[in-house]
């Protein structure tokens, strides 16, 4: 068992590694083995001394997940989502699709009044927001398909870390003290475990420790049955919401084949459906691949151009097209054919900007957000994993059961609640996305492994709802493309564009007026004067020399730790 002493020195001195990439070639932590790179320090030192105790990376996944649950609450979770792509050593690869799902009370229009206008608020806020929770079952079906290690010695740094507590950011203050009223109004009462913390401050999770003991002992019916399970419903129910025991106790993460592509000598692997990543990623890629992009650059306006009448193109085919392969017939080999994306860059004019009324209509207003969190591992082996996972909003639903210590997801705000009205990300779903029992609902993560001379490459995703899927293209094309090392491509700043509303969206100071000017001029609205980060990339690069360099998000807390 993995001892919270050494945890704690393996963070000092490891930390003290990730803390000083060399700055001259801007490059990330490099290590010899294996690494692992998420939004939390502690999150990451857990999975990476998994792994140099002997196990492999999908122990170490089981194990960051569970940590990221523990200390960054904002999206970290039990009772959330996600998805995992990976490689093994051998080169095969998969994924695991461990989505929320819609209770079986749920119906098409439960967020409609009598008029047929969306309840402000119903699908995002309180219990009537909450998927089916996914994020357990998935990392068990990963445990017992992959893992090497027993599942209580994965879980009982996480255990011991829980009830030891972990120290507070800055930047996580300054999210708590933005959250905090409305996680009163939400759960009628202040978080204790979380109300009025500052930076320095310890949290302990006490109850989110019982809750992981109990699956340490019991597994799947540590939490999908029993009292856990019991208390879960109780709760939620006394809330107002509709989950059942059944809900529980039938979900299942589902194994799925991944969407793979080329671009060049890349063979890109990436979530399928009910992500939307993997088809609209291919997409883009295969939208630009024409093109020349070594001859623009890097971030200037020709660039941003291109990228973004891809964006909108895929985006408008996204919101029509894709939902649940389980309940959806999705003509994937369309979407990806060659001369089909052709076609639709046709309209495509260097001159003026496509108005993305005339790809397709719709009225909204705008949202963003970077929510969600993601981690890559590599392991010593040679095996990759590539996981994004949520509860959607920050904090989810708001909803907190202090008895668990859980966070419930709202993600039903990712089903498309009425045709044309837009979701909390500013997206417009169609019938594909519509409300169905036991339909999992549209997603953008997009977990990602790529592979150049079919060997592994990268393994890259993102937070960001809507805006993951660009912000994972664009770190890919900067590594690829511009060559730049895997800190710098995740350093670099980011644009991004949806379909609707039709602007583009830059990170603030990234951008010269110049490009944006002449962008201007081209018909480009965008949203100079209300500029925020895209994303939070956390990715792994392998080194022509085997080495691997780690690339954390500088806008988060994230830290690569590795050996
Ligand atoms: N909840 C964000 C997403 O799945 O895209």
């Amino acid at each position: 068992m993995t001892s919270l002493h050494s945890i704690s020195a393996s963070i000092i001195l490891l930390f003290i590694a990730s803390c000083s990439p060399n700055t001259e070639q801007q490059k990330g932590l490099v290590t010899e083995n294996a690494m692992v790179v998420s939004a939390r320090i502690e999150a990451s030192t857990i999975g990476a001394e998994l792994m140099k105790k002997g196990g492999n990376a999908f122990d170490a996944m089981v194990a960051t997940e569970m940590a990221l649950a523990v200390t960054f609450p904002f999206a970290g979770n039990l009772a959330g989502g996600g998805f995992m792509v990976y490689r093994l050593e051998d080169g095969s690869v998969g994924s695991i699709d461990y989505r929320e799902k819609a209770p079986l009370q749920a119906s098409r229009d439960m967020y409609l009044d009598k008029e047929g206008n969306v309840i402000p608020g119903m699908s995002t806020t309180g219990a009537m927001a909450i998927g089916v929770p996914g994020t357990v079952d998935g990392i068990l079906q990963v445990h017992e398909k992959f893992g090497t290690l027993a599942l209580e010695d994965i879980l009982a740094p996480v255990i011991a870390l829980a009830r030891k507590g972990f120290v507070v950011t800055k930047k996580q203050e300054n999210r708590l003290k933005y959250y905090d009223s409305i996680l009163t109004e939400v759960n009628g009462k202040p978080l204790k475990e979380f109300s009025g913390k500052k930076e320095g401050d310890t949290i302990k999770r006490i109850s989110l420790a019982n809750t992981l003991e109990s699956i340490s002992k019991k597994n799947r019916d540590g939490f999908y049955s029993g009292e856990v399970a019991q208390k879960m419903i109780t709760f939620i129910q006394e809330k107002g919401g509709i989950l059942t025991l059944e809900d529980l106790e039938i979900y299942r993460a589902q194994w799925r084949d991944p969407v793979q592509f080329n671009y060049e000598d890349l063979n890109i692997i990436s979530m399928g459906p009910p992500s939307s990543g993997g088809i609209t990623m291919a997409q883009i890629f295969k939208m630009i691949e024409p093109y020349d992009i070594g001859q623009y650059e890097h971030n200037k306006d020709e660039y941003i151009q291109l990228l973004t009448e891809s964006f909108r193109r895929a985006y408008a085919d996204r919101n029509y097209y894709l939902g649940d392969p389980d309940f959806v017939d999705i003509p994937t080999e369309k979407l990806l054919d060659s001369a089909y994306l052709k076609n639709r860059m046709s309209s495509f004019n260097v001159e003026k900007a496509t108005l993305s009324s005339s790809i397709k209509n719709g009225e909204m207003n705008y949202y963003e957000s970077d929510e969600t969190t993601h981690y890559s591992i590599v392991d010593q082996f040679g095996n990759a994993v590539s996981v994004t996972t949520t509860i959607n909003g920050g904090y989810g639903s708001k909803l907190y059961s202090d008895e668990l210590g859980l966070f419930f997801n709202n993600e039903m705000d990712d089903f498309s609640a009425k045709q044309g009205v837009p979701n909390m990300f500013g997206l417009i779903g169609a019938e594909a996305n519509k409300i169905q029992p036991q339909k999992r609902m549209l997603s953008s993560m997009t977990p990602t492994i790529v592979e150049k001379d079919n060997e592994l490459f990268m393994v890259v995703g993102t937070p960001g709802g809507s805006t993951i899927i660009t912000a994972v293209t664009q770190t890919i094309l900067n590594t690829h493309e511009f060559d730049m090392s895997m800190q710098e491509a995740v350093n670099a700043n980011r644009f991004h564009h949806q379909w609707l509303p039709d602007m583009v969206t830059f990170e603030p100071n990234g951008f010269d007026d110049s490009t944006l000017q002449k962008l201007s001029i081209k018909g480009y609205i965008h949203n100079k004067g209300y500029a925020r980060i895209i994303g939070k990339v956390d990715a792994i690069k392998v080194l022509p020399s085997g080495l691997l360099e780690g690339g954390a998000d500088p806008r988060g807390d994230d830290t690569a730790i590795g050996f």
